[in-house]
């Protein structure tokens, strides 16, 4: 058949996160906790794709619609020679968004070279301003200094609006919302209060410790009253919010108490070469002997792949088995 492809529930495909590595330096306990053994956390190297492989996929996904696409981990300025692989994804037709979801910790090191690679957008993820509080939320691994020193260095390569995602947790860095809040109002920088998901298995997620988004909004609006903003595209993940006295924005990531997969546009290519289609799934689909094939081959295994999907996991959310297998945060990509 021909056309862009549509899936099952009518959903085109627009937005494609590849994840570059499945490692990290740090051991977010609501991601990859402490004490997975070493094969849970890394691949071998020659099971990644090549950036030869990853340009080949991406110029194929980009002719099935897809104009967004995120470069993920893992953290994914592990991975070497990551600005190369940013100047040839930034030139592939179509694709008018490059963003990277980063921890940060590396990021002083690379933010200029990844400006001039063209990387167009990042996301730093800070879970809080509290020395101590930030290096719990990092499993011990990571230091608060490093990550605001790779936010001031990408300020000056020239990376403007840096969102900054935040899981907050119920008894863990509630109190944080505010204090991220407060820090990047008046800036062009946007903070992300996500909701803690039931991504993977291995982080022992429990409802309980979800803080619903609309409660950290009125606690934010208590303080500095907030407008809402109608969506920059149809499927945008985070509510947005300005402050009412023009003083920047904020945005809320709802997956748990308003899921958004009826608008969920978005796939996921793991650094082995899988394809994932929606966050929650329990297996991927191999592409790496497609990929072989060339783009053409490629193209038209992924179209049939995408009108078979009909994943809504955030949706059926109760209805799932607890103990279903789900693939973790920290291999396929945020
Ligand atoms: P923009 O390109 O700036 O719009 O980014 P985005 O809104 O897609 O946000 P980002 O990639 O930073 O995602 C923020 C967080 O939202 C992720 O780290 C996940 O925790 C969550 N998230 C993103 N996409 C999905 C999704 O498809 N399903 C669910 N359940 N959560 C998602
Ligand atoms: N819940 C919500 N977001 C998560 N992330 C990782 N694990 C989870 C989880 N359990 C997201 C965060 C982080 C990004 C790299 O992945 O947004 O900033
Ligand atoms: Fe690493 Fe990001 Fe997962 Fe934390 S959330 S362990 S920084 S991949
Ligand atoms: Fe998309 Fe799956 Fe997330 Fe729903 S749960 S928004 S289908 S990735």
């Amino acid at each position: 058949s021909t056309g862009l492809p549509r899936d099952r529930l009518g959903r085109p495909l627009r937005d494609l996160r590849v994840s570059v590595i499945e490692t990290c330096n740090f051991r977010c306990p609501y991601c990859m906790p402490e004490g997975l053994t070493p094969e849970e956390t890394a691949l071998d190297r020659a099971r990644r794709l090549d950036f030869d492989e990853i340009e080949t996929a991406v110029r194929a996904f980009a002719r099935l619609g897809v104009s967004k696409l995120r470069l993920t981990g893992g953290e994914p300025l592990l991975r070497k020679g990551l600005p190369e692989l940013v100047a040839r994804l930034a030139r592939i037709p179509g694709i008018d968004d490059l963003a990277l979801t980063t921890n940060g910790s590396l990021l002083a090191g690379q933010a200029r070279a990844l400006r001039e690679a063209g990387l167009h957008r990042l996301t730093v993820s800070v879970d809080s301003l509290d020395p101590a509080g930030f290096s719990a939320m990092s499993g011990g691994r990571g230091d608060l200094g490093d990550v605001l020193a790779g936010l001031a260095a990408a300020e000056s390569a020239g990376f403007r609006s840096i969102k900054i995602n935040s899981v907050i947790q119920r008894g863990v860095n509630e109190d944080q919302a505010l204090a991220l809040a407060g820090r990047f109002r008046g800036t062009p920088h946007v903070p992300r209060f996500i909701e803690y998901m039931d991504v993977g298995t291995c982080n022992g997620w429990r409802r309980e410790n979800v803080v619903p988004s609309a409660e950290l909004r009125d606690r934010i609006a208590g303080r500095w009253p907030l407008r809402a903003l109608t969506p920059t595209y149809r499927g945008e993940v985070a509510s947005r919010y300005a402050y009412a006295d023009g003083q920047g924005e904020v945005g809320f990531v709802s997956s748990v108490s308003e899921p958004f997969c009826g608008d969920c546009h978005r796939a996921r290519l793991s650094a082995d070469g899988q394809l994932y289609t929606c966050l929650f799934a329990a297996r991927g689909q191999p592409l790496r002997e497609r990929i072989a094939e060339g783009e053409d081959a490629l193209a038209a295994h992924l179209s049939g792949l995408w009108r078979l999907r009909g994943d809504r996991y955030s949706e059926e959310r109760a209805k799932v088995p607890a103990d279903r297998k789900k693939i973790e945060m920290f291999y396929i990509g945020g």
